[in-house]
């Protein structure tokens, strides 16, 4: 069995190291890995043990000083190489050979397509040379790179240039020197022959830095996007928060077989190509916004993450969760502050709240792990930002950038812990955070909020009642009352806000402070009954139940100030009429739909005063997730039936509008921009289109198909396609074989294909999952392709969950075959299991026979035994 690594257990590194030189020299087949560490014992003690980590490498030669070490003097496992009698300050030499082009699993040095690249988060270093691969070891680097120069023109690591030349044998090199010291997992690579597009950006003290993006030959022109963010984020981070590059030059390398998203290595950043490339033909504006906010986050990375780092895995929301929340802030400033918002809120709910239910919850800073490659979750990084985003709100904008400022004062060039971070915070503020850190930090599960209100007519007094309760979860089964703002508002009948008066010293004006279990606000001079509107701008990730009327929620959805909470009671009201139809369906009743709420949406459509892209998202029906996660029992038909149901019959009821929505907004030959003002035209273009197609009446359908044809955007032709791809099979084959004739050869624009196709509710995709395995464009070890495939079709609630169990077989068989390259990727993958628990027993007992097959599967790898052991329980 493997072992658990606990946080409790962290002990500082006995040995440091000051400076590393590394020689590598790629050739053919091999490469060889020449290494130099300038090491010295903490507390200068001579004759310890010194071990080092190492993975995949076949060792050439060990010496201390210049002196080759004897075979007595060192011991080499599978995992280690102990130096047995260590001196106190010495200078580490090593020869080590490894083979990036067998390594598979995206870590270390590995390639993808003709390039050579690394990917060292966090434990890839190991499989590059032996070393002391955790992030609390900071080193100055200097990288020599040699090879042959019609292969690899480009040679690239972290820091500046300082030399190149040519050598015999047609190679050639280049040296590399990074001034900052930074631990292992920041440390890149790249060798290949790539296109460049390059720019400049002027910091705020007037230094110039070069911007570079390399980019596989032939793709040059789709690199603009990902510059323009770059410069974007680079003055946004200056403005905002006064911080300022520090290097020379700013590298972003894009590469096809990539494990996540990118990496923010040290001055030279690798990106999956999906995260980089971009031109309207091939990608959605989703896209463009994707790239935007990872381009940003990897920047930020560079003060929060880089200069100041973490000082061992289970710190990683330090890092993740404040530069998730700063790249946030980044995308709300440049675009709808609200919409953002909404699309955040989505995501949360649609992945961290699931996690937090599921077999895999962990705390934002879990206490054990067995594969730290599984703690790269929805929790760390949006539950973390969260969870800093409540720090901003309790204690203002301006006191949280002096927390930052003296983040940097103190630990600039230091590895720490969360601790550091919110005692900064603590220190401007004179605010304890010891509590609201004790329960958000440590304890797993979405807290549950019960709201309950009484309004004194006599008194003109209204009272709100708040409890909180948390699931007990394996490492701590009862929670500690967690701390949150919940901003408010009371509405009078005509929609106005009423003036908040309370003795309670937790509330104020738009705001209520939850400190214990149970609180409850009394508030004064409510001269009538109010509606309440509870959590605006989703002020705490929790869960807030309050029996709303119907009648309150259309009230709230088209007069609330607060948008966001405009848009949250559309949602609860659309959850409520959902759930009176998913009852139906399960009682085998016809399914009925009450006109009130169809009208409500319906108004949304006629608002004149409403923008595009939150007109957009206010019409939006919650997902099959956010349903089904709200069932005991999960019943991803009955969630499926009552759905469609209610998009048929706002679909039926208001076709001229959203016909009327569509004409206006729909244009062939417009030129494309993604300035949001457009982005929200196409969003509610396509939503109206989207619509429509559910009417099933054959004008919309030849609408939908004349769009795809005729756009001259991803964004349409994408929209137009999907629609398609859900109606009768001969409309559906034939717009993806049109959509393949035109895109075959473009790998970027396959992952949409094959995504839209596993996500498809027929119940043919069974069948055509095995043709697209045979595809060519399809490419069943690259990352990409596993998860637009693989991937899209365990996230399709109604056929993964196929009540025969073919999905599960289907997916038990993917994870095994991942594993034996990937275990990464297969570990992601064996996630699709998480509602095991969950399911009805026929369904459970099929899931079981798979996931128990998993297990038993010899070799498995740490990362899939971790998810699927704790699936079972
Ligand atoms: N640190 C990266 C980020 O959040 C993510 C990351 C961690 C990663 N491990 C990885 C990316 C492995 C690619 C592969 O920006
Ligand atoms: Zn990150």
């Amino acid at each position: 069995m493997p072992e658990t690594v606990f946080l409790k257990d962290y002990k500082p590194s006995a040995f440091l190291i000051s400076e590393t030189s590394l020689d590598v020299r790629i050739y053919e087949e091999h490469t060889r890995v020449i290494s130099a560490f300038k090491i010295t014992n903490r507390e200068n003690v001579k004759g310890q043990s010194l071990v080092l980590h190492g993975k995949a490498l076949k060792l050439i030669a060990v010496a201390i000083d210049g002196r080759i070490l004897n075979a007595n003097e060192f011991e080499v496992s599978e995992d280690e190489l102990t130096i047995i009698s260590a001196p106190d300050a010495f200078v580490l030499n090593m020869e080590v050979e490894i083979s990036p082009e067998t390594n598979k699993s995206c870590e270390g040095l590995y390639q993808s397509g003709n390039i050579l690249c690394t990917q060292n988060e966090p434990e890839g270093f190991r499989r590059i040379t032996y070393c002391l691969d955790r992030p609390d070891v900071m080193s100055v680097y200097q990288t020599r790179i040699e090879a042959d120069k019609v292969r690899f023109p480009v040679l690239l690591s972290n820091g500046n240039p300082v030399d190149r030349g040519d050598l015999s044998d047609g190679r050639h090199f280049t040296l590399w020197k990074d001034p900052f010291p930074k631990p292992s997992y920041l440390f890149a690579l790249v060798a290949g022959d790539l296109g460049l597009v390059e720019d400049r950006f002027i910091t705020r003290s007037g230094r110039s830095v070069l911007l570079q993006v390399f980019v596989d030959k032939g793709n040059e022109d789709r690199a603009g996007h990902a510059l323009y963010s770059l410069k974007s984020a680079m003055k946004w981070d200056e403005d905002r928060f006064g911080l300022e590059y520090d290097l020379d030059i700013y590298m972003i390398v894009a590469v096809d077989a990539f494990n996540m998203g990118a990496m923010e290595n040290k001055g030279l950043n690798i990106f999956n190509s999906t995260c980089v490339l971009a031109n309207p033909k091939t990608a959605t504006d989703a896209t463009y916004q994707r790239i935007e906010s990872i381009i940003a986050h990897e920047y930020f990375h560079n003060w929060t993450g880089n200069r100041v780092t973490c000082r061992d895995w289970f710190q990683l929301t330090l890092k993740e969760g404040l530069t998730v929340f700063r790249d946030q802030e980044y995308s709300c400033d440049m675009m709808s502050r609200t919409v953002k918002r909404i699309e955040e809120v989505n995501y949360l709910r649609n992945t961290q709240f699931v996690e937090d239910a599921g077999p895999t919850a962990h705390p934002i800073q879990p206490a054990s792990y067995i594969e730290i490659n599984n703690f790269y979750t929805p929790t760390v990084y949006r539950k973390g930002a969260e969870v800093i985003r409540m720090i901003h709100l309790f204690i203002g904008g301006k006191l949280f950038r002096e927390g930052i400022d003296k983040y940097f004062e103190l630990y600039d060039g230091q590895a720490v812990t969360t601790e550091d971070f919110i005692h900064s915070m603590e220190i401007v503020s004179g605010v304890d955070f010891t509590k609201f850190k004790d329960a958000w930090y440590h304890q797993a599960g979405t807290p549950e909020v019960n709201v309950e209100t009484s309004y004194d007519e006599s008194r003109h007094s209204y009272s709100i009642s708040l409890k909180q309760s948390c699931r007990p979860t394996s490492e701590c089964e009862s929670k500690k009352p967690y701390l949150f703002p919940v901003l408010f508002g009371l509405l009078d009948e005509k929609g106005d806000e009423f003036i908040i008066n309370s003795e309670n010293l937790g509330c104020k004006q738009g705001y209520m402070r939850m400190n214990r279990f149970e609180e409850t606000f009394t508030i004064t001079g409510i001269s009538s009954k109010p509606v309440p509107s509870f959590l605006r701008n989703f002020s705490a990730p929790v869960k807030l139940n309050y029996e709303y009327s119907k009648a309150e929620l259309i009230f709230l959805f088209t007069h609330d100030n607060d948008a966001f909470n405009r848009y949250e009671a559309g949602q609860r009201l659309a959850i409520i009429e959902l759930e009176l139809l998913i009852a139906a369906s399960q009682k085998g009743e016809p399914l009925n739909v009450d006109p009130r709420v169809v009208d409500a949406f319906g108004s949304i459509l006629l608002d004149e005063n409403l923008d595009d892209d939150l007109k957009a998202e206010f019409i939006s029906m919650p997902s099959g997730i956010v349903l089904v996660e709200r069932m005991d029992v999960c019943d991803f038909d009955s969630a499926h039936v009552a759905r469609e149901t209610l998009i048929m019959e706002l679909s039926a009821k208001f076709t001229e509008q959203l016909k009327s929505i569509y004409d206006i907004r729909f244009s062939f030959d417009r030129n494309y921009s993604v300035e949001p003002q457009e982005v929200g035209r196409r969003a509610l273009q396509n939503k109206a289109l989207y619509y429509l197609a559910k009417t099933g009446l054959r004008t919309f359908e030849d609408l939908a198909v004349k769009q795809m044809a005729e756009s001259n955007n991803m964004t349409d032709e994408l929209a137009a396609f999907s629609i398609l791809c859900e109606l009768e099979p001969v409309v559906r084959k034939k717009a993806v074989n049109e959509f393949y004739d035109k895109w075959k050869d473009d790998s970027l624009v396959m992952n949409n294909w094959f995504a839209i196709q596993a996500s498809s509710s027929v119940d043919s995709i069974h069948i055509e999952l095995e043709g697209l395995e045979k595809n060519s464009s399809f490419d069943s070890e690259n990352p990409n392709k596993i998860r637009s495939l693989y991937g899209a079709f365990m996230n399709n609630l109604v056929q993964f969950h196929n009540e025969t169990g073919r999905g599960y077989k289907y997916l038990a068989d993917k994870v095994l075959q991942v594993d034996s390259f990937n275990s990464n990727v297969a570990a992601s993958l064996s996630l699709g299991f998480k509602k095991y628990s969950k399911l009805g027993p026929n369904r459970k007992l099929l899931m079981e026979f798979q996931l128990k097959r998993i297990l038993a599967h010899g070799g498995l790898s740490r990362d899939v035994y971790e998810i699927v052991s704790k699936t079972l329980g």
